[in-house]
């Protein structure tokens, strides 16, 4: 199984320095891991063209590292996600990062991908960075724990703090393994269940404008090869119906569905 592991910081020090505690506890269990850090990376800005949402990734004109950073998300069994806080935010390199993938938010292609968070601050702000981290679950990330750890002075920890974090570290890599350990396809919520529906019923504003999420959903039922709760999936349908019946008449759609 494998593991990414994503260094928000422009530089390899206190949140790296956490990444590579909880990568090497991993590797000591035969995970295969990977530690990237995206300021290594060419990561050029959105330029809020919406050709990524409304034709397609492909039809993005920023050609850079974006499409093989992802995959590396795509490809992975688990996710550790970190930054550290940068004026109460994440670095704008993570920022450039998520503006750039949120095309996914209209076509997740993970589906509950065991995922957890760490952050570190000199004082404060650590609460905003997991929060705004959180945007992935859109993404189809499961976001199972996340820790902001105060690190001071800056860049060194004191043993007292060292020992806490250390704690906290270690039932937060046991929550990822647990998860990874599961059986993969767990059922959707019905959180999750409506946002799809939401989605799908979205695109019907207009094939001809959400081209990309039109295609993506017209062969599409809710992850079709995992068992979900007819009750659940029933009511997604119904608010998916009404919805779209909504919509018809408030702006005389085509029938499309
Ligand atoms: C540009 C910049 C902005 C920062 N903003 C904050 C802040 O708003 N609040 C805070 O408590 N610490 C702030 N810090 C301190 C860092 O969050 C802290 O030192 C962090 O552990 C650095 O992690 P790193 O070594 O992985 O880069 C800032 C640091 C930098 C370089």
């Amino acid at each position: 199984m494998k593991i990414l592991l994503v260094n928000g910081s422009p530089r390899k020090k206190n949140t790296f320095n956490i990444l590579k505690t909880i990568q090497e506890d991993f590797n000591l269990k035969q995970y295969e891991t990977e530690i990237i850090t995206l300021s290594d990376y060419v990561i050029k800005s959105c330029v809020g063209c919406y050709k990524c949402v409304l034709d397609g990734k492909e039809k993005c004109p920023l050609k850079d590292d974006v499409d093989n950073i992802w995959r590396k998300f795509l490809e992975a069994d688990g996710i550790v996600l970190s930054a550290p806080v940068y004026a109460l935010g994440v670095p704008g390199t993570f920022k450039n990062f998520i503006d750039r993938v949120a095309y996914n938010a209209h076509r997740p292609l993970m589906y509950n991908k065991p995922t957890i968070i760490v952050s570190t601050t000199a004082g404060m702000g650590t609460e905003k960075v997991i929060e705004q981290l959180k945007w992935f679950e859109i993404s189809g990330l499961k976001i199972i724990g996340a820790k902001g750890f105060m690190i001071y002075p800056i860049g060194e920890a004191t043993p007292k703090i060292a020992d806490s974090n250390a704690k906290s570290l270690k039932m937060l890599i046991k929550k990822l393994e647990h998860e990874m350990a599961k059986e993969k396809e767990k059922k959707p919520t019905l959180l999750q269940i409506i946002q799809f529906y939401g989605l799908k019923l979205n695109c019907n504003f207009g094939k001809d404008v959400y081209k990309a999420d039109y295609e993506y959903f017209q062969h599409k039922q809710y992850h079709k090869e995992i068992k979900i709760n007819p009750v659940k999936e029933l009511f997604g349908k119904i608010l998916y119906k009404i919805g779209t019946a909504a919509l018809r008449s408030s702006v005389n759609l085509e029938k499309r569905t």
